[in-house]
């Protein structure tokens, strides 16, 4: 596919028409669709089918749910009405808590406006939030970029070999991603980096997205099956895991997709630093176990059974036709797992009193 004009946000304002749009993710790498969002049923819809997906940008699109529940023609008045439109956009995907984080915060922007302010301040707030987590994956970056220099010392020239998971990256964000921002930072930097990308079935996040992403900025990698990682691990040819998560617990529990802990389980085996890179809209401050707290989304099994094919789903059955399958899309990986967490306040232990003491520190 021609890497020209492919938009730099995977969601945007137009600014000649004011029309929401996505890249609609589904077909990347093969196809590049570009969709309007011009209803709360359209916005549900993107986020539940994985049109966009990724925590950072799921947040992002609910908010701007929330904008066009107060715009066009049937623009809702009452404030009851809204709330009933924030929940629906909430419940979307139950996993990643960015989408409750964004979708209230602007609800809440437009609640205190004037009524006739009420889309307007919504819009605001929803680019408001684009901007704040673009900014995050940037800071992510540059806190990252220290673990992967300071492992490239060590190597004497030969590339840091990163593991990654599913999709973190631009296309999951805004701009940079969270996993990927490390990478991308000290591949600019000159650090000689390699990452292996986890192929992430069923839907191919990093087979599609992550690889997608990292090629077009020209960084080295190799796409390997899922089941991989922990038999590179036993050879030394990972230095560092890097993943994003979709919730985690002020007690330093991830949610990540679906197979991570399997990674984690095998880091620690290895002695291998397994790191987390999340912005603080993707911490839940309410919840402190995990594995018993969490939501894990269950999706549809036809996303197991079949093979999506370069034009649509469902083209391609991988097993017998009668056998039921089960689509479990995260799963959880205790704290005691985690070596830290990358975030835009900088690094730090996963464990409750280094979270919170960072995040109770002014930002600088
Ligand atoms: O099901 P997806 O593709 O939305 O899952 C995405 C992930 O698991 C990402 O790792 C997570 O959202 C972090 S994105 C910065």
């Amino acid at each position: 596919m021609d890497l020209q004009n492919i938009p730099s946000r995977p969601i945007w304002q137009d600014e000649k028409d004011g029309k929401i749009r996505i890249i609609d993710q589904r077909r990347l790498p093969h196809r590049l669709i570009i969709s309007e969002l011009n209803t709360v049923d359209d916005v549900i819809y993107a986020i539940s089918e994985m049109m966009v997906r990724g925590a950072p940008l799921i947040g992002v699109t609910g908010a701007y749910g929330v904008y066009l529940a107060f715009a066009g023609k049937e623009a809702i008045k009452d404030s009851r009405e809204a709330g009933r439109q924030a929940e629906r956009i909430k419940s979307a995907r139950p996993t990643a808590v960015n989408l409750a984080w964004a979708v209230d915060r602007t609800l809440e922007k437009a609640g205190a406006a004037e009524s006739d302010r009420r889309s307007s301040a919504a819009c605001g707030e929803a680019a408001a939030i684009a901007e704040l987590e673009a900014e995050n994956s940037r800071r992510i970056g540059r806190y990252g970029c220290s673990l992967i220099e300071s492992i490239a010392e060590k190597k004497s020239g030969k590339p840091v070999n990163i593991l990654t998971h599913c999709n973190a990256g631009r296309l999951a964000c805004i701009e940079e991603g969270t996993a990927t921002a490390p990478v991308y930072a000290a591949h600019r930097k000159g650090v000689p980096v390699h990452v292996w990308v986890d192929e992430t079935r069923p839907l191919n996040q990093g087979g599609r997205l992550t690889a997608w992403e990292l090629g077009a900025a020209g960084v080295p990698h190799t796409v390997i099956t899922d089941n991989a990682g922990g038999h590179l691990m036993q050879k030394g040819l990972v230095d560092i895991v890097i993943v994003g998560t979709d919730r985690t617990t002020y007690t330093g529990d991830v949610a990540n997709k679906i197979g991570t802990y399997l990674k984690a389980l095998a880091a620690r085996d290895n002695n291998i630093p397994f790191y987390v890179a999340l912005p603080s809209s993707t911490f839940d401050w309410q919840i402190s176990d995990g594995v018993a707290q969490i939501p894990i989304e269950e999706r549809d099994p036809d996303e197991v059974r079949y093979m999506p094919g370069f034009e649509k789903t469902g083209e391609n059955l991988l097993m017998p036709e009668n056998s039921p399958a089960a689509n479990y899309a995260f799963d959880v990986t205790p704290a005691r797992l985690v070596t830290g967490f990358i975030t835009e306040r900088g690094i730090c232990r996963a464990e409750e009193s280094a979270i919170r003491e960072l995040f109770s520190k002014p930002e600088t």
